[in-house]
């Protein structure tokens, strides 16, 4: 459990808090490339870390993010029309470039040079893997783009999707470094059955990595701190003298990479709205070869996404995708399927994690838990997270933020008879380092 101050402290990531801090030292995912395929495209309403933001394409193809409100008398500049290398508020005419200085300004004299003394916040924003990055941090600390693999690869060998969910970043961090719950949310009641994988496709093949996961509930947690957050191995078994070995690895400040027996392989990371709501991006991707219009198709169908305008909490409105499974409708549960396959009646491992860190409510109340050996990965997070923030209150920077090289790493997912966590990772042929 936490304290209250604690939980408010990792939690709360709008401007000016410890924890929002800590997030603007980082490159951050923002919307998909595709949702601003062209110069002069329509310009796309977002949320991040409590600001509200306009993100469009200007006439050379360079991407601005700059604040929604005009700073004449505050209209969305999502309304605005997007011309010759600035977006112009339709309000009186005012207009941007994505640098965010006032180009023009029709409402006042032409001999006026009111237009040179106003300037509407702009954010660095750069096409990457995929996706829009942007970096809401100190202009003279803006550090290189986090070298992730996946966004590294050639385009065609990855795919990137993006999605609401309705809670705090954390809750659903700490979903993805749980790795006992893959033994029971994500099981189903025949074991030969991957459901996990398989459930509505039907037609994939079994393979074995998964059924251990089942079949063995308890797994033996070590979590090695590193420069980047943490690496963590999950242990089951053994069966017949091996052990079937997870690694995971968490980076600051959200992002995270799953352990796969093969290609493609992928992870998440989680961009807060608000404080209680994320967008997670989800990516997959082959560092040896171009995904296939199967494995891509795939990717995407199975999160049921819609693009929508969706309003948040405060009746703001931001352009997303959504999954058509959501708390309104209790993730479309199957109470027959509960009855006789799985324990959710939800078919999809995603969904049911989704239900399962929604329901918490959007900020968790940690102050009543009751924590577990197997929420050990969960609680080094929470531990490296707090400290960095306040670290940076105190003036020291996060290593990993101006070291984009430090992302050079890969999940592992193996069966080996190997026992302990720190040889595993030094046998040669075991290697997390992506060389790329
Ligand atoms: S409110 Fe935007 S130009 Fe007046
Ligand atoms: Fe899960």
């Amino acid at each position: 459990m936490l304290t209250k101050e604690d939980n408010e402290l990792l939690t709360q990531t709008g401007p000016g808090t410890p924890m929002g801090d800590l997030f603007r030292r980082f490159w951050m995912p923002v919307l998909l490339t595709e949702e601003l395929p062209t110069p002069d495209c329509d310009p796309v309403r977002i949320r991040i870390l409590s600001e509200d933001l306009v993100a469009f394409k200007d006439t050379d193809g360079n991407v601005g993010v700059i604040d929604n409100y005009c700073p004449h008398r505050r209209a969305s500049m999502f309304f605005g029309r997007n011309e010759e290398c600035g977006l112009r508020c339709v309000y009186h005419g005012w207009k941007f470039d994505i640098n965010g200085d006032c180009v023009d300004m029709p409402s006042e004299p032409a001999e006026s040079n009111f237009k040179d003394k106003v300037k509407i916040t702009a954010y660095p924003a750069r096409e990457y893997g995929s996706c829009i990055w942007v970096y809401m941090g100190p202009t003279e600390l803006q550090p290189a783009l986090p070298e992730f693999e996946w966004a590294r690869v050639p385009d065609a060998n990855r795919v990137v999707t993006r999605f609401i969910q309705h809670s705090n970043f954390m809750q659903a961090t700490e979903g993805e470094i749980d790795s006992s719950h893959v033994s029971f949310l994500h099981s189903a009641f025949d074991l030969s059955i991957d459901y996990h994988r398989d459930m509505r496709t039907g037609d994939e093949k079994n393979d074995r990595n998964s059924v251990l996961s089942y079949k063995f509930g308890a797994p033996q947690l070590t979590v090695k701190e590193t420069n980047y957050g943490f690496t963590y191995g999950s242990r089951r078994g053994p069966e017949d003298g091996n052990y079937y070995w997870r690694v995971t690895q968490w980076m600051l400040p959200m992002f995270s990479l799953i352990p796969g027996p093969a290609w493609p392989r992928g992870g998440r990371g989680w961009v807060p709205v608000d404080d209680e709501h994320i967008i997670t991006y989800q990516y997959s991707y082959n560092a040896e070869r171009p995904l296939t219009d199967a494995e891509r198709a795939r990717a995407i169908d199975l999160m049921e996404l819609e693009h929508v305008k969706y309003a948040l909490k405060d009746g703001k409105i931001i352009d997303t995708y959504r999954s058509v499974r959501a708390p309104e409708n209790d993730y479309l549960i199957d109470r027959k399927m509960q009855r006789t396959q799985n324990y959710t009646g939800i078919p999809f491992g995603r969904h049911q994690d989704f239900a399962m860190t929604d329901s918490m409510g959007s900020i968790s109340d940690r102050t009543k838990e009751h924590l577990g050996t197997s929420d050990t990965a969960i609680i080094a997070a929470r531990r490296i997270i707090l400290k960095t923030a306040r670290d940076l209150q105190e003036g020291v920077e996060p290593y990993a933020a101006s070291h984009p090289e430090v992302f050079h790493i890969r999940a592992l997912d193996i069966v080996s008879s190997e026992g302990d966590f720190v040889k595993l990772l030094e046998a040669d042929d075991q290697k997390t380092l992506a060389d790329v």
